[in-house]
């Protein structure tokens, strides 16, 4: 049977998502979601669909949505890239920029997909590794053909100061894509430099900020040769009808969006504080989720005891780097609330 597979995916492990536990007595804070309801005109444009349009193709340049974001981020509709998901424009860009003697670079820990989206590729990758703070510096002679920095980076919550990323920008050789899933809950973002630079991609997803992870859509900004040699080996009809007409509106929805974030950040700050007056280190988050090293237990015996509660967070197992860290996605203030006081019953036995 594995005759016929090529041998790098029989060797690779695949990306393994977080758990999606049912029910209503569970609380999910484990995948980063947004715990609150995407804009109102989702719904309005939902009824809105004549359900004769769904036995055509959709628009495959994705023009109406495109134009919605050229519109927020001040750059051409050519400078933009609509994918199914962000996950999908980083597998093509590994396969658009990437020659196969090239390397793909990211951080580490990171957002565990990049790895495995190397070895689907077949390409070697190198790891710019964090520190114990999860802070980085640009390394010697670093030579990758596509470096994915993640910025806020994921799972450690943290960002880079701008100067560092601006920096890291004029230096790096290849394409530099920033991926940007979780900028709209962070003070700053690096959108300027992808309109600076020829070579700087920067991506954001639905997925968190709009509450929109179950249409799987994504964009990036940058170049329009970048742009151009991503639509030229993307899926023909990458991002479904519905998804385009959800995400025009959603996008357009400026307003939902910012509430929400405003939302989850006071959540983020009240946990925060809460966590660390139970003596956990607790990293400064720019995202939607919190970092976090528990105090008096291990991160791996309070995942498991959170969990007989049906309360998910996210462990990373037992790699050196992310063994004693937890994190933990930011739900709505009562789900909150039954994550803090089931810590404090474990914590105190
Ligand atoms: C850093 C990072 N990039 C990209 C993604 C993928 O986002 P999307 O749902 O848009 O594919 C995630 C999802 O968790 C992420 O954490």
């Amino acid at each position: 049977m594995s005759d016929w597979i090529r041998k790098s995916v029989t060797d690779m492990q695949a990306y393994i998502p977080g758990e999606q536990p049912q029910g209503d007595e569970v609380v999910k804070l484990n995948t980063n979601e947004n715990p609150y309801l995407p804009s109102p005109e989702v719904l309005d444009i939902l009824r809105e669909i004549d359900i004769a349009d769904l036995a055509r193709y959709p628009d495959p340049s994705c023009m109406e949505v495109r134009k919605v974001i050229a519109d927020l981020h001040g750059s051409s509709v050519e400078q933009v890239f609509v994918g199914n998901g962000s996950d999908e424009i980083l597998a093509l860009a590994m396969r658009a920029f990437v020659e196969r003697d090239e390397k793909v670079g990211f951080l580490e820990p990171s957002y565990s997909l990049y790895p495995v989206l190397a070895q689907i590729e077949d390409l070697q990758y190198e790891q710019v590794v964090l520190n114990e703070r999860f802070n980085w510096s640009t390394p010697e002679g670093l030579e990758t053909a596509l470096f994915f920095l993640t910025n806020p980076n994921a799972p450690t919550s943290v960002s880079a100061g701008f100067e560092q990323i601006k920096s890291f920008a004029e230096q790096v050789k290849g394409v530099l894509l920033i991926d940007e899933a979780y900028a709209e809950f962070a003070e700053w973002n690096c959108m300027d430099l992808a309109l600076k630079h020829a070579h700087v991609l920067v991506s954001r997803s639905l997925s968190k900020s709009y509450s929109l992870a179950g249409i799987r859509c994504g964009y990036c900004v940058g170049h329009a040769d970048l742009i151009r040699a991503l639509y030229k080996i993307k899926d023909s009809y990458n991002v479904n009808y519905i998804t385009q007409e959800i995400a025009r509106v959603a996008l357009m929805d400026q307003e939902t969006m910012k509430a929400n974030v405003e939302a989850v950040k006071e959540t983020r700050r009240l946990v925060s504080e809460k966590l660390f007056n139970f003596g956990f280190e607790v990293f400064d988050s720019q995202t939607n989720f919190l970092w976090v090293k528990p105090l008096g237990i291990s991160a791996s015996t309070l995942f498991q005891s959170l969990k007989q509660r049906n309360i998910f967070v996210r462990y990373f197992g037992e790699a050196k780097q992310t063994r004693d860290y937890l994190r933990i996605s930011i739900g709505t203030a009562p789900q909150m609330f039954s994550f803090l006081d089931a810590v404090e019953e474990i914590i105190n036995g």
